[in-house]
């Protein structure tokens, strides 16, 4: 296959290009490099600086292309408060442009990097494809109306479509910017360099952390597989995690006691998060291979910032 990667030069892209390139397939990445870094893509692939907005360029780059995996957007629930018309423009935007020029070329099949957050607070657990989207920031709403426009735009263009939520991915190479960073990369720095390990609210929200490994694997099999046009699928651990809990493994793997500080006037967010991942199993023959023990462990090793 012939695939193109937006947003391939950032976390889950940079893995996903490794894993399709050792597959043997043939691999263009663009991406503007707002937060990617395309100084460890494989060589073999192809990489465009470019904004996923600019049709002429999408028009060269999906030239033969069989498949597209969209993933660039602007990912951060926080900044998407401060700034919504960017999120809207970035990631509802860009996935219009995008499929307006399949649409031109001719293009077939998209996979469309989606996420969990489109849930927000649920009255029951696990969280299924089917339940109705409670989007508590900008950024989830900015990934609804990218999944819509995935899929009504893919049933009039004749595109196969396919849609997977991801959950709270982590993984060697996540960044770790000043604002907001994510859970985990964050917790692992703080643990190992005996800093302090804020934690939002009381520390019993929960959440379902997916190792980067098996992220890709799913984005790689939702590029191939058949039966898939229109789906939406979920894909997380299906196992509920804690606040507290992780503490306690980053502590296990770390071999250090973490000084945590409870943070209790600010929201830990929605309240819990787990995937019910039996369409993911159903419909790619996917289950989820590291748990989070075993995954932080492998974070430590394989990530050489969190090398001692
Ligand atoms: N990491 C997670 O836990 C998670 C969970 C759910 C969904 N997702 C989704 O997966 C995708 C990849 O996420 P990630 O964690 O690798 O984030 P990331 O920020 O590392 O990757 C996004 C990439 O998109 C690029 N980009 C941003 N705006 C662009 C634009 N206008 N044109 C071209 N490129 C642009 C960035 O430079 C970056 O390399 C995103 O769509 C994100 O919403 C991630």
């Amino acid at each position: 296959m012939r695939v193109l990667i937006t947003g391939g030069a950032g976390f889950i892209g940079r893995a996903l290009s490794k894993a399709l390139v050792a597959a043997g397939h043939s691999v263009s990445v663009l991406d503007n490099l707002l937060t990617g870094d395309a100084s460890s893509l494989p060589p073999e692939v192809e990489f465009y600086q470019g904004d996923v907005r600019d049709v002429p360029l999408l028009w060269t780059l999906l030239q033969g292309v069989d498949c597209v995996y969209h993933l660039a957007a602007r990912v951060s629930v926080p900044e998407s408060v401060l700034y919504p018309r960017e999120y809207n423009e970035v990631n509802v935007g860009g996935t219009v442009a995008l499929m307006e020029a399949m649409r031109t070329v001719g293009v077939r099949r998209v996979v469309l990097s989606s996420s969990s957050t489109i849930y927000g607070d649920q009255p029951s657990q696990p969280l299924h494809e089917g339940m109705w989207p409670n989007p508590p920031a900008p950024y989830a709403v900015s990934k609804v109306a990218a999944e819509y426009y995935l899929f009504t735009l893919g049933s009039l263009y004749g595109i196969t479509t396919v849609a997977l939520r991801i959950f709270n991915a982590y993984g060697p190479g996540q960044p770790i910017p000043p604002s907001h960073p994510p859970v985990i990369p964050q917790f692992v720095q703080q643990a190992l360099r005996g800093g302090s390990l804020v934690v939002f609210g009381d520390g019993t929200q929960t959440r379902d952390f997916v190792y980067l490994d098996d992220v890709v694997r799913a984005l790689v099999l939702a590029g191939e597989r058949d039966q898939v046009d229109h789906r939406i699928i979920n894909i997380g651990s299906g196992r509920e995690t804690s606040l507290n809990h992780l503490v306690e493994l980053i502590e296990e793997a770390t071999g250090r006691k973490a000084n945590v500080l409870y943070n209790r006037g600010r929201s830990g967010g929605v309240h819990r998060m787990v995937a019910d991942i039996s369409l993911a199993r159903d419909l790619l023959g996917w289950t989820p291979r590291a748990g989070l023990s075993d995954g932080l462990k492998r974070l430590l090793r394989e990530d050489p910032r969190f090398s001692r």
